[in-house]
């Protein structure tokens, strides 16, 4: 897998944060599970408060979608306020908006609190189209926004290289470097004795009289909280979130170029969408070019992913060098609210935070506001429309349609013989579902010729996984999770690897 220009040049190694066993024999107030931007948040807020703390991660901090994201800190979150006002009423949509724009400026604070070099900029944001049947859209969310009574201009230019048939600009949010912004506050952590685990997966989490057992693989850990900030909530059925949550994928390059950078953050609101904004890497200003959302497993290929926005820079820049390219995976709910609460009604003081639709800057912020709140006992003004308990009427049809897949049944086969696949003419490099004996087997067939073999069926809930091309890896199109081509989990809601099956190469058996 390709790796972020924010993971490549910050370095967590520096902190003492890996203790190898956990020193079970102390109860803490409060277990994270999760060390990305919204469990690293909440540690930090709950921490200062002076509650004691674990966090326990599986794989490293900022590993999954903070270690990913385009680092965007704003409250335009495509053209949504229409929607929001539609879907819902002005009283939800100003409610999100003010949220959003609270989490801008707490960030900010916090950055300056702790003095967190981390490359924090308040830039202009705005959405755009080039396409001519795209206005009505630009016009009707700056109609919503106008009933909001929410200052924002519409625009028929932007610096942009190209022209724009209109835009929407929010003034005065902000972008920055998401990891160096976590490793400043995990240091304040460890300054407030927060223990930190990585490479620690939780596997389970048990009511026990006032308190909760969280399993881990490294131990078990007594907390009076749970808060569970693992991307996509890994319980398997309380609060039944396979059944309103589905994830996608979307793709980031990063590119040099000596033309003149533009100076803010944009999106536009076709699909697929391009995002843009500048970035600070190895002394040098960037662009970071994203886009080509699809639903995880959703065959794609290079073209449509990497593939376009490559040829988009290109067009535009034409000098451009491509740097580095990475791809994130976000949870997006039915209703594209995110689900922020209590995980579900048969666990009292157990939390979970999700579905943040690719916004995650804000929403790990908005996220962790409500969450200390409710364990300090503190009313909180937006808990209630972001509730992960809401029964809210599903209007989204097609994101219902996106979970309809097929499953497949267990399988029985352990061993297979080499020659039998070669007989499937796989080329190097790739992998597909063969199906030998009425069993579907996943193969892939390394650069070098080595066969590995595993049983496509997800961990989680046991649908058939499809092969991805691009990063080689397994996904599943039901939730989203994601192995990689010998089987390791990946990516939530699993947190299984899939079983391998053995090759028998000897080609007389
Ligand atoms: Fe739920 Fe695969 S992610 S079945």
């Amino acid at each position: 897998m390709n790796e972020s220009i924010w993971k490549k040049t910050t370095d967590f190694n520096t902190v003492d944060k890996n203790l190898n066993e956990i020193k079970n024999n102390k109860k803490v107030d409060i277990c994270i599970i999760g060390a990305g931007i919204t469990g690293i948040t909440c540690a930090y807020e709950l921490s200062n408060l002076g509650y004691s703390i674990k966090v326990v991660e599986k794989s490293q901090i900022c590993s999954g979608t903070t270690g990913n994201t385009t680092g965007k800190i704003t409250s335009q979150h495509d053209a949504f306020y229409d929607y929001l006002i539609n879907s819902f009423d002005i009283d939800t949509a100003k409610k999100y908006l003010e949220a959003n724009e609270r989490a801008i400026e707490q960030i900010e604070e916090r950055i300056k609190k702790e003095k967190i070099d981390c490359d924090f900029k308040r830039l202009n944001s705005y959405i755009y189209t080039t396409k001519k049947e795209e206005i009505p859209i630009l016009e009707k969310e700056y109609d919503a926004l106008e009933k909001m009574d929410f200052k924002c201009e519409y625009l028929k230019k932007l610096d942009l290289p190209f022209n724009i048939e209109g835009a929407i600009c929010f003034n005065n949010q902000a972008q920055f470097n998401p990891v160096r912004y976590i490793k400043g506050l995990v240091n304040k952590l460890l300054e407030n004795n927060v223990e930190i685990y990585e490479n620690t997966k939780a596997t389970n989490i048990e009511k026990n009289e006032d308190d909760y057992i969280v399993t881990t693989e490294k131990g078990k850990i007594q907390a009076k909280y749970v808060i569970i900030a693992s991307h996509y909530p890994f319980l398997k059925f309380k609060g039944l979130y396979s059944a309103k949550m589905y994830q996608s994928m979307s793709y980031l390059i990063a590119v040099e170029t000596k033309k003149e950078l533009p100076n803010g953050m944009y999106i536009s609101i076709s699909n697929p969408n391009i995002s843009i904004r500048t970035a600070e890497y190895e002394g040098k200003q960037i662009l970071l070019i994203g886009g080509g959302d699809h639903k995880t497993a959703k065959a794609t290929t290079y073209e449509e992913s990497y593939g376009r926005l490559e040829k988009f820079a290109k067009k535009y820049y034409p000098d451009a060098k491509i740097l580095k390219k990475w791809d994130a995976e976000d949870c997006i709910s039915l209703d594209k609210l995110p689900y922020i609460g209590q995980a579900s009604t048969f666990l009292p003081n157990v939390y979970v935070a999700t579905g943040y639709k690719k916004w995650g800057m804000t929403f790990s912020n908005v996220a962790t506001n409500i969450i200390v709140d409710s364990i300090r006992g503190i009313e909180n003004p937006y808990s209630d429309i972001f509730s992960s308990l809401r029964l809210q009427p599903v209007k989204n049809y097609e994101e219902v349609k996106n979970m309809l897949v097929d499953s497949s049944k267990g399988l029985l086969i352990d061993k297979i013989k080499e020659a039998d696949i070669l007989n499937y003419d796989l080329k190097c490099d790739t992998g597909k579902i063969i199906e030998i004996d009425g069993q579907k087997i996943g193969v892939y067939k390394s650069a070098e010729g080595q066969i590995y073999a595993i049983k496509p069926i997800c961990t989680h809930l046991g649908c058939l996984l499809n092969w991805n091309q691009i990063d080689k890896t397994w996904d599943c199109p039901c939730h989203g999770s994601r192995f990689d081509y010998l089987g390791k989990n990946i990516s939530d809601p699993a947190f299984e690897d899939l079983e391998r099956i053995e090759i028998d190469r000897d080609k007389e058996v």
